[in-house]
């Protein structure tokens, strides 16, 4: 049986689409089970249509009392049965009680040399702004496992990017992007190598 990979996202999905060519290419052995989705108006559903994944859409906004977000998100992981969980552009935090059910099985990507630019409030363009801001010389995107503490869990690899004096937050993100659609495939190639050997 192939390992089993469930994707969560919230936004267009272009890492989401990494995972799913790099399968198709026989890069990965390994089956994207479901993707979870943080919103139902996301890009990262249609990639899902298009390649026959079945998709949820779990929306922490309507759920009144935040516990039965974490039982909706919970149960609907533990239905998957999955080797590992993908956060691909997922903007939600993942529940205490969903990392301890799933222990060293959840990776995130983000977009910065990590522990630099993470933490709260470093999402999207921001952590961009603030690198641009600060003047930096280089960047990054980081995959790191997911633990209680946001965006805080052990690095396991990071690739680089230059920074030219022109770039802008903008430039930077889509120079960065390129990468993470290189680093995110790789290491999950790498951890469930690993998994099954
Ligand atoms: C990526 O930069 C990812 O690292 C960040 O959000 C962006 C999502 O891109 N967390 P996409 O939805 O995978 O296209």
């Amino acid at each position: 049986m192939k390992p089993r990979i469930v994707v969560l996202a919230s936004g267009s999905g272009s890492n989401f689409q990494s995972i799913i060519d790099a399968i198709n290419h026989n890069q990965i052995d390994a089956k994207i089970v479901r993707l979870i989705a943080s919103r139902n108006d996301i890009g990262a559903i249609k990639r899902a249509s298009n390649e026959n994944i079945p998709f949820s859409v779990i929306n922490r906004q309507s759920y009144q009392d935040p516990e039965e977000f974490v039982s909706a998100l919970l149960n609907e992981l533990i239905q998957c049965a999955p080797d590992l969980i993908v956060l691909a552009g997922y903007l939600n935090q993942i529940p205490d009680k969903v990392i301890k059910q799933f222990k060293n099985r959840i990776i995130n990507i983000h977009p910065s040399l990590l522990p630099l630019y993470g933490g709260k409030g470093f999402y999207g363009l921001k952590v961009h702004q603030a690198v641009i801001a600060d003047k930096k010389k280089e960047s990054g995107c980081t995959v790191h496992w997911v633990t209680s503490n946001y965006d805080e869990g052990p690095v396991i690899a990071q690739l680089k990017v230059q920074i030219d004096k022109n770039d802008t937050p903008e430039t930077l993100a889509s120079k960065i992007l390129k990468q993470e659609h290189l680093l995110l495939p790789k290491v999950i190639k790498d951890i469930l190598e690993k998994l099954i050997s």
